[in-house]
């Protein structure tokens, strides 16, 4: 299955990448983490791994993925960057970092002021999850970066579900609507994690969310939690709120 991490910013989505792919991989079926998200840096770390270089390397960079699309103009969306289907086996060995089942991809990061927008990024990003033909078991699990870019530059569009995190805010809620509205025209199912929630926040949250029926996982402000996220270590918390997202998202999606 194909996972898409969306929501507000600071609102959990590295977080719960990290979690939800520790915790799968401890099935046994290898899980690949796809870092979509071209500003931040803190998504290697809470996997405990080595920030793979930009996957547009593998294409000349970022500038040569860029000339490459506007060598297509105006039939920009002709480009394409796969010849032949890739599996989780097929991943560059260079372009990855690796443990205990978990694989990290970076599509690409901003390093330098000026260096141009990220629309090379977003379609590479695209073309690179529609194109990884998993076997029965694996999951993709696609961290984005804060708001709805990724809607825009079509992400979701080979993605099997969205899950959507919504913090105690009422610009998360505000968002969930718009989320909603989008995957439901892509004909795509959203899950609701609530997440830094206390007993004060929970039910305030369950009375003003659209479609509560979709909550999936409810998450509590965790003191481990923030603790790794503020020292940028690896996260090594274990939420059985996460192992049962986890299994119904395998019984659901397969
Ligand atoms: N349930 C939680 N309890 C305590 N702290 C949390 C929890 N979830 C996330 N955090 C902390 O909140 C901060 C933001 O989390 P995270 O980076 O996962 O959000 P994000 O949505 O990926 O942010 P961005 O939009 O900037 O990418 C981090 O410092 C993280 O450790
Ligand atoms: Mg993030």
């Amino acid at each position: 299955m194909k996972l898409v991490l969306c929501g507000k910013g600071g609102s959990g989505k590295s977080t719960v990448a990290a979690l939800l792919a520790k915790s799968l991989a401890e099935n046994g079926s290898p899980v690949l983490v796809v870092d979509t998200d071209e500003s931040n840096f803190g998504l290697h770390r809470q996997l405990g791994l080595d920030l793979p270089q930009d996957f547009t390397g593998y294409y000349g960079g970022k500038q040569a993925v860029m000339q490459r699309i506007m060598e297509a103009a105006p039939d920009y969306g002709s480009v394409s960057f796969f010849e032949e289907a890739w599996g989780l086996a097929d991943l560059p060995a260079s372009y990855i970092s690796e443990k205990d089942g978990v694989i990290l991809v970076a599509i690409g990061k901003i390093h330098e002021a000026g260096e141009g927008c990220a629309c090379p990024m977003g379609m590479l990003a695209r073309q690179f999850i529609g194109n990884l033909t998993l076997n029965p078991g694996e999951t993709v699990i696609i961290d984005t970066e804060a708001g709805i870019e990724h809607f825009g530059r079509g992400i979701e569009e080979n993605a099997d579900a969205v899950l959507m995190l919504i913090d105690p805010s009422f610009e998360s809620l505000r968002l969930s609507e718009k989320v909603l509205e989008m995957a439901r025209s892509m004909d795509k199912p959203v899950y609701f994690i609530l997440n830094k929630v206390d007993e004060t926040s929970e039910p305030l949250m369950r009375e003003n969310i659209k479609e509560g029926d979709r909550i999936a996982a409810v998450i509590p402000t965790d003191a481990d939690l923030m603790g790794a996220g503020l020292r940028g270590e690896e996260i090594a918390t274990d939420l059985s709120e996460i192992r049962l997202l986890g299994r119904r998202l395998i019984e659901d999606l397969g």
